[in-house]
């Protein structure tokens, strides 16, 4: 029998990989989790000044990351921004459709106990078309931009890997956050399936990090308040709120050999915030 060999699973050396949303948050900490292991990133952002920090940085530390102001509301400049990247790597590992935004209040303010009002702005009545076409526009329209953009190349070089940042709030209602980012995420997270089922035969596999509650700049950073932290760590089982460092296991799990067999999963990352 073979000496069985771990030790290269969860390479990524030398890989070629995007991440949308990449400036901040938890599409930075893919990037970081990548490039610390060798693979060239590029960041696809509408935060020039983000990209400029975040890339700077990362350089200075050795890493091989670059960046690019877009909005994946533009399906064609994703495309141009998407085939450019591939033909300056000479292939295209990974892509992660991670880009979101928040939607807003929902009709209960606060994140966890008992003490949380109807947030009457943010209740169904009026909720505006304006409101609920710009999150279905980025978190789900963008989503399918991207993965059909990564598909083109993954297809003709038989195989790939795409990752979508789905959420918790797909799967179970959180009435903190308004109703159209749970509409996106569970819209997000079937595409996937549909989008695993059909590229598997091409040897492109297509899965979803679900995380819970993530210290990061969403919402205009709400999550950084120690107050609410306070509160969150008491309703999640892990005792903590989670931090984008909390998504690099998976991050690489999803973008390297190591996942090789699996698709069409949503993993949730959520210290067990979800379990009831
Ligand atoms: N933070 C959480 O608790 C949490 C939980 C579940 C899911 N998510 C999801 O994680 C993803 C990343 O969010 P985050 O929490 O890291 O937020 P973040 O605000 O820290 O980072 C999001 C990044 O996406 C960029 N972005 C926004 N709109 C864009 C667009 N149209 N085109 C390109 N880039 C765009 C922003 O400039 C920012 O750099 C989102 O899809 C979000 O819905 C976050």
């Amino acid at each position: 029998m073979s000496a069985i060999n771990t030790g290269d699973l969860f390479t990524v050396e030398g890989h070629g990989v995007i991440v949308t949303g990449g400036a901040s948050g938890i599409g930075l900490g893919y990037v970081e989790a990548l490039a610390g292991k060798g693979a060239r990133v590029t960041i696809f952002d509408i935060d020039p000044r983000r990209i400029e920090a975040e890339v700077g940085r990362l350089r200075a530390a050795g890493l091989d990351v670059a960046g690019q102001v877009l909005d994946v509301t533009d399906h064609a400049a994703l495309e141009t921004a998407v085939d450019s990247v591939a033909d300056h790597y000479a292939r295209l590992d990974a892509v992660f459709a991670n880009a979101g935004i928040d939607s807003g209040p929902g009709f209960l303010t606060g994140w966890a106990g008992e003490d949380r009002p109807r947030a009457p702005e943010g209740e169904l009545e009026r909720y505006t078309d304006q409101r609920w076409n710009r999150v279905i526009e980025v978190n789900l329209n963008g989503v399918f931009a991207t993965v059909r953009a990564a598909s083109r190349h993954m297809k003709v070089q038989r195989r790939g890997r795409i990752v979508l940042t789905t959420s918790l709030a797909g799967r179970r209602v959180e009435p903190a956050i308004g109703s159209a980012y749970m509409a996106a995420k569970a819209g997000a997270a079937h595409f996937m399936r549909c989008a695993a089922l059909e590229l598997a035969a091409y040897g492109v596999t297509v899965n979803a990090i679900a995380p819970g509650f993530i210290v990061t700049n969403i919402g205009g950073g709400h999550a950084k308040a120690a107050a609410v932290q306070q509160r969150m760590a008491r309703a999640i089982p892990l005792g903590r709120v989670g931090l984008p460092a909390d998504l690099h296991g998976l991050a690489l799990f999803f973008a390297s050999a190591a996942s090789s067999y699996v698709t069409g999963q949503e993993i949730v990352v959520d210290g067990g915030w979800g379990l009831g």
